[in-house]
């Protein structure tokens, strides 16, 4: 199956994944209000067309922190995208590289950040969960730093850990609010 659109590739995790990495990458936290509304307010969003208007001299080209990109789309912090493929962070750095634009990776990584860092010839963002552990936390950004990282993305509305309900419902993981990847030993750069 080639896929056209976002269904498409929904469709195509649905049948590659195990039912609990699909239900987390799919699903929303608690009941899912959220993610309702959030995916309503992305449908309400149309694209103008233009037609019989000359739009040969185009350009997506945006400015992020200072930094050029080609199209004003960057991949987000999603963590564990390594669980859901070998090595996916790579890919995925890969695939931003591809398409000039840059990715956040993030804190509970399963490749290092000096692994991400190989993969791309053009900086990239970190993006990091401040935990109690000061000097984690610091090691972290200071990794961040020396592997060219131009950005920094605070996380800050994880004080409480979220039940992803749906995962949970058919899963006999760790219970929400247990970080999962974090104590990967590849993990978290
Ligand atoms: C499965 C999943 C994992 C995520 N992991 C992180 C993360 O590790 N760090 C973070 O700052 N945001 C994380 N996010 C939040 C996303 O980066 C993004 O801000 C959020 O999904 C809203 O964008 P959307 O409406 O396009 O999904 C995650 C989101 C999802 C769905």
């Amino acid at each position: 199956m080639e896929a056209v659109n976002i269904e498409d590739l929904r469709q195509l995790a649905r049948k590659r994944l195990p039912k609990v990495l699909f239900d987390f990458i799919d699903g929303g936290s608690y009941d899912e209000v959220t993610l309702r509304a959030n995916v309503a307010d992305l449908n309400r969003i149309r694209f103008r067309p233009k037609v019989l208007v000359d739009v040969s001299q185009r350009s997506l080209e945006t400015t992020l922190f200072g930094r050029k990109l080609t199209v004003p789309i960057i991949l987000a912090p999603v963590c564990s995208a390594g669980v859901f493929a070998r090595c996916g962070e790579e890919a995925a750095a890969r695939a931003a590289q591809r398409c000039d634009t840059t990715l956040c990776l993030y804190t509970a990584s399963i490749c290092s950040i000096e692994e991400i860092a190989a993969q791309r010839q053009t900086p990239y963002m970190f993006q990091l969960y401040m935990g109690q552990d000061r000097d984690h936390a610091r090691d972290l950004v200071e990794r961040a730093q020396a592997a060219g990282c131009f950005a920094l993305a605070l996380t800050v509305d994880t004080v409480v850990g979220v039940s992803a309900t749906r995962m949970f419902a058919t899963a006999t993981w760790s219970r929400p609010g247990s970080c999962h990847a974090m104590s990967s030993t590849r993990c978290c750069m």
